[in-house]
């Protein structure tokens, strides 16, 4: 499967410009982002669930263009913090097509939703429902909310990954009531409405199954409620990493579940509800791709590839063990190719990008490397471990690069060290 950009020139060139010029121009580490395959995918998911709603995560990847082309593509937004809503309307992202999440949100991000007039807020705990209720209580229109469910659906993906079964941190439990506990207490607010009920099973989900199974269960708790009008069904769609790795496909997704969502409606004689999913990874990890410099090659037990980023701006190998596929560009000397480790500059033995890739035996310091599908939860996750900044964000566009985010530098990081 193809993980590099849609408008990739092999991997030599992204939107048009080449990568080796990206790097002159803005420096390396660079985050290089492709506006059109954010589009296309955008178009895609609008596309295979039409007439229903899709919602970007922006918590895989936001910065202010980002908001913007969503919008303009028509999706609505998940935010799950206050700054991530702060962006969202430093824009000015319509608030009533914006969500907030959150397992714990803090007073500040209920505050910051509130005073934006956000139009729907995904209830995480039995609690929360008196605090969303009681800063929804001076205002003239009842606050909108979803209530989180977990299903107990096992996507077999990464323990870190798996946010639909019993016991993990998300959601209120279908099985032991707390989730009908939630529901009743909404219903008992006046100054709340039940829009819908919510789940989100997990990450990097390769296939619909647990999706439909999700939907049947959430349809008959809404059965027993009466019928509801919104059915959020999260993200978590997969995305293929390396080449022989496969992704959700959205249509099969949107038939299966569309299907499913239909015929289970249809069995209990309630009316079918408006459906949302929330994909992040899916609109932009395969948009990202990231460039490093090789700043030396060491040859021991196996030979290591020194990268002069890492773990700050890419800890998901260190999380999760993800795996990466790398490319050398700007230099064809047609050496053969032989496997090395990619590791990054971090004090920690575990700072590897990506371990035995094949990469051409004459690779030497100077030489400019490519990681694809870097678009989501990379600079979202970015640290700055051992005082490092972090890599500016670049789009690229019909043959121009600009930058989104600018490079942090060592001025940024003292500035807040106010000690
Ligand atoms: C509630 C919710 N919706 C959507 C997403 C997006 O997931 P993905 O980027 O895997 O599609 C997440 C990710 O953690 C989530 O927690």
């Amino acid at each position: 499967m193809n993980i590099w950009p849609l408008t990739a020139d092999s991997p030599s060139a992204v939107g048009g410009v080449p990568l080796t010029e990206i790097a002159e121009r803005f420096g390396t580490p660079a985050y290089v982002i492709d506006e059109e395959h954010v589009r296309h995918r955008c178009r895609d998911y609008r596309k295979a669930l039409h007439p229903h709603r899709v919602a970007y995560a922006g918590k895989a990847f936001l910065c202010r263009a980002m908001v913007r082309w969503v919008h303009e593509e028509g999706l609505d937004l998940d935010v799950c913090s206050g700054g991530e809503l702060a962006l969202a309307r430093s824009v000015g992202f319509p608030p009533e097509r914006i969500l907030l999440h959150g397992n714990g949100k803090t007073p500040e991000d209920l505050a910051a939703a509130f005073d934006y007039g956000v139009g729907r807020i995904v209830v995480d705990s039995v609690g929360e429902v008196a605090r969303v209720a009681a800063l929804a209580g001076g205002r003239r229109h009842p606050q909108k909310v979803l209530v989180r469910v977990t299903p107990a659906v096992d996507p077999q993906v990464h323990r870190a990954m798996a946010t639909g079964v019993e016991d993990q941190k998300f959601g209120l439990s279908l099985a032991s009531g707390a989730a009908a506990d939630a529901v009743r207490r909404v219903l008992g607010q006046p100054s709340l409405t039940l829009a819908g009920l919510h789940c989100h099973i997990g990450s990097q989900i390769r296939e619909p199954d647990g999706y439909a199974t999700a939907a049947r269960r959430l349809v008959a708790f809404m059965a027993e409620l009466g019928g509801l009008p919104e059915l959020d069904l999260g993200g978590g769609h997969a995305v293929a990493y390396r080449p022989d790795e496969h992704g959700l496909d959205v249509q099969t997704f949107a038939d299966r579940v569309l299907g499913a969502v239909a015929e289970e409606c249809a069995a209990w004689g309630i009316p079918e509800p408006e459906l949302t999913v929330e994909p992040g990874r899916a609109i932009v990890a395969a948009a990202g791709v990231t460039l490093y410099r090789v700043l030396a090659v060491k040859q021991g037990v196996r030979t290591f590839v020194v990268v002069d980023g890492g773990m700050s701006d890419n800890p998901r190998p260190a999380l999760y063990g993800s795996r990466y596929t790398v490319a050398r560009v700007g230099r064809r000397t047609g050496a053969a190719e032989l496997p090395m480790t990619v590791v990054g500059r971090h004090c920690e033995a575990g700072d590897v990008i990506a371990a035995d890739v094949p990469l051409p035996a004459d690779v030497r310091a100077g030489d400019l490397l490519a990681v694809p599908c870097t678009g989501a939860y990379h600079h979202a996750m970015a640290s700055n471990y051992n005082q490092v900044a972090r890599p500016p964000v670049i789009a690229v566009r019909g043959g121009r690069a600009w930058p989104l985010v600018r490079r942090e530098t060592s001025e940024d990081l003292i500035r807040r060290d106010v000690g």
